[in-house]
């Protein structure tokens, strides 16, 4: 880009706004020359593996002995006689990348005197959903293969789909194996017009068709004789020059990712920027608690700078100590993030284990982490026929709409304006895997409207009043080992000492609250997730509440204990062995499970998770009920 020389109209601020914009377009520019990051989709029979080949042969990327062998091996076990069978090559190299990697995407690297590339390549089929989508989200073209002879397919919408999920801008129709339609014009069009009516509402920027044999070589690198009729670039050339840089709206997103205090007088904050860009004299804005200060200095390793911008990582001092720390991010002041505690996102499920609605995950966006979970499963997206399905749990690969909530608020921006402040993960908070990949549709105008009305009365006041603090004591153990008897005793016991107390049993809130309810996992989390918030509001208002649910996941009871204050929540593992309750079967369910009458019954065949570190542990074959009580009221007084 060639510099104005003409002097800028407008104030210092307006020339200062439009120096800083020509500066971003050309380092833009030069970053655009750098390096283009894409995906190819399709499946081998496309000729994907010759089309990933043939490009890497003609970039001369393949080394010597490579090529040797290659010939050697086309020979051999070649499809094309004499000539060199390019998918042989990179069907190796996938070969080797499968090995122990679980999400399998093998990233390729090669370059012209143009540009750099990386490409990923996944495999094609439905159940490798996950692995597209991982390829996907770095990528900023995608090369969607066309087997000419059979046109748009299931296959190539659900290819299609996926990368506009994940926010890629720009398609690259490769419709390949023209030599085997004869360079047929008609054929090309009746696809090209054909995928340009399915892809209407996948919103993408530019939709590139290009006639290919990729075998052949024809409209790879030059311009094909036998495509008179063809205008537009080749692959090469398409892959060279497309334009991917996408604008932000906003001027300057800065995730902190660490605060550095390397001495007294100099704090830092460290991180990447994700868009736009910062400049000294600045004046930026933390999200979360809204303060502002002017940008002091630009700390790289290789000097101070007067300006970052996207990509680059930055140490930013500022002019005055403000609060900010690691996950906290920086805008500029006039231009800053929403936050949001309740959104709705579309969730791609990329773990064995199902997801289900009311678990906490731990959730991640840009540098931020929070609890998160789902609230609600709106429904699923058919990948190949983009239809609504209704859906009670994530699968591995389902793609749900859902709508999520935090436990505090988040910075963000929808997916559709910003790839970095609008997607997110969940991970597993106690594999720590990477359970899904989400983003942001909208948030829900209810974070934002609902807030915490302050009550004259307080928690402290009725305690006071009451004459004793408010507690939870968290019976789980198996059915029939005792949990309820031992509520009604210890409940019992202490409402003769004056203490105010509720039992929530089981049996009983489903016969009400949770009528809805069935004994599925994932019912199973949500009726453990309601009890846990009344039990909150009843220790709220002062109560001693005694709770006795199975409560067989581990992740609910610590979502429950998450909601309480140190030493409020006791949890009581009620260790009676299944054999033992088995054996005592007092309402006959075991037996019937044993028939198959039921399901999915504790122990018999739905998982019993025991608690690791229960305040309390009761074996109720051991110790008499009075002992148990007793136990349970020393910890009652125990402060
Ligand atoms: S929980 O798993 O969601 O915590 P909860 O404690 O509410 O279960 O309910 C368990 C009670 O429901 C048992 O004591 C038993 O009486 C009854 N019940 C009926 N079907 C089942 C089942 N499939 N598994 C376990 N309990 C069942």
């Amino acid at each position: 880009m060639a510099k104005k020389n003409t002097p800028i109209p407008g104030n210092a601020e307006q020339r200062a706004a439009e120096a800083r914009t020509q500066v971003e377009a050309y380092l833009n520019e030069q970053e655009q020359l750098g390096l283009l990051r894409f995906i190819t989709c399709g499946s081998v029979d496309d000729g994907k593996s010759t089309l990933i080949g043939r490009m890497l042969w003609e970039a001369r990327m393949i080394y010597d002995d490579q090529v040797a062998s290659l010939k050697n091996d086309s020979k051999k076990h070649g499809t094309q006689g004499e000539e060199i069978d390019f998918a042989l090559l990179v069907d190796g190299l996938a070969a080797e990348r499968e090995q122990g990697i679980t999400i399998d995407v093998a990233y390729r690297f090669f370059a012209t005197d143009k540009r750099k590339f990386i490409v990923a390549d996944t495999p094609g089929h439905e159940q490798y959903t996950r692995n597209m989508v991982t390829g996907a989200s770095t990528a900023d073209v995608a090369i969607l293969l066309i087997d000419a002879r059979y046109g748009v397919q299931v296959q190539t919408r659900r290819h299609a789909y996926l990368v506009s999920l994940m926010g890629i801008r720009h398609v690259a129709l490769a419709i390949n194996k023209m030599d085997l339609v004869g360079f047929d014009q008609n054929i090309y069009q009746k696809i090209e017009a054909e995928f340009r009516v399915f892809a209407e509402t996948l919103g993408f920027e530019s939709i590139t068709p290009i006639p290919l044999s990729a075998l052949k070589g024809d409209n790879m690198l030059s311009r094909s004789a036998r495509t008179p009729w063809y205008s537009g670039p080749t692959l090469m050339g398409y892959l060279e020059t497309v334009d991917v840089s996408r604008p932000t709206k906003h001027g300057l997103v800065f995730p902190i990712q660490w605060v550095n205090r390397p001495n007294l007088d100099y704090r830092g904050f460290t991180g990447t920027i994700a868009e736009g860009s910062v400049s000294v004299g600045e004046t930026i804005r933390v999200t979360g608690t809204g303060q502002t200060a002017e940008v002091a200095r630009i700390v790289t390793f290789d000097g101070d700078l007067d300006v970052a911008r996207a990509g680059q990582a930055v140490t930013l001092t500022l002019n005055r100590e403000i609060d900010a720390s690691r996950g906290d991010v920086f805008s500029h002041a006039q231009n800053p993030l929403d936050t949001t505690d309740q959104f709705e996102a579309t969730l791609v499920w990329m773990n064995e284990e199902p997801g289900l609605s009311g678990r906490t995950y731990d959730l991640r966006l840009a540098t931020q982490w929070a609890p998160a979970s789902i609230t609600s499963i709106d429904y699923r997206v058919n990948v190949n026929t983009l239809a609504h399905e209704s859906h009670k749990q994530l699968g591995l690969n389902d793609i749900c709409v859902c709508k999520l909530s935090t436990n505090k608020p988040l910075a963000f921006d929808t997916f559709a304006n910003s790839a970095s402040m609008g997607a997110f993960i969940l991970v597993d908070r106690f594999t720590h895997a990477t359970v899904a990949a989400g983003t942001i549709r909208h948030t829900m105008r209810r974070a934002h409207n609902i807030h915490r009305h302050a009550l004259t009365i307080t928690r402290a006041e009725r305690e006071r009043q009451n004459g004793h603090k408010g507690k939870v004591f968290w019976f789980t153990g198996y059915s029939g080992s005792g949990k309820s008897t031992l509520a009604n005793a210890f409940e019992t016991a202490i409402h003769a000492e004056g203490y105010r107390t509720y039992v929530l049993d089981g049996d009983n809130v489903r016969h009400g609250l949770n009528k809805d309810l069935g004994f599925t996992d994932a019912d199973r989390v949500e009726n453990i997730r309601r009890v846990a918030e009344v039990a909150k509001l009843m220790v709220d208002a002062g109560l001693v509440v005694i709770t006795a649910f199975i409560s067989p996941f581990r992740e609910e009871r610590d979502f429950a204990r998450s909601l309480f204050e140190a030493g409020q929540f006791v949890e009581v593992f009620v260790d009676t062995p299944l054999e033992v309750c088995e054996a005592r079967d007092p309402k006959g369910l075991y037996k019937k499970a044993r028939s198959g009458l039921i399901p999915n019954m504790t122990g018999i065949n739905s998982d019993y998770e025991p608690p690791l570190e229960a305040e309390i542990t009761l074996n109720t074959e051991q110790a008499s009920l009075e002992e148990s009580v007793g136990q349970l009221k020393s910890a009652l007084t125990r402060e």
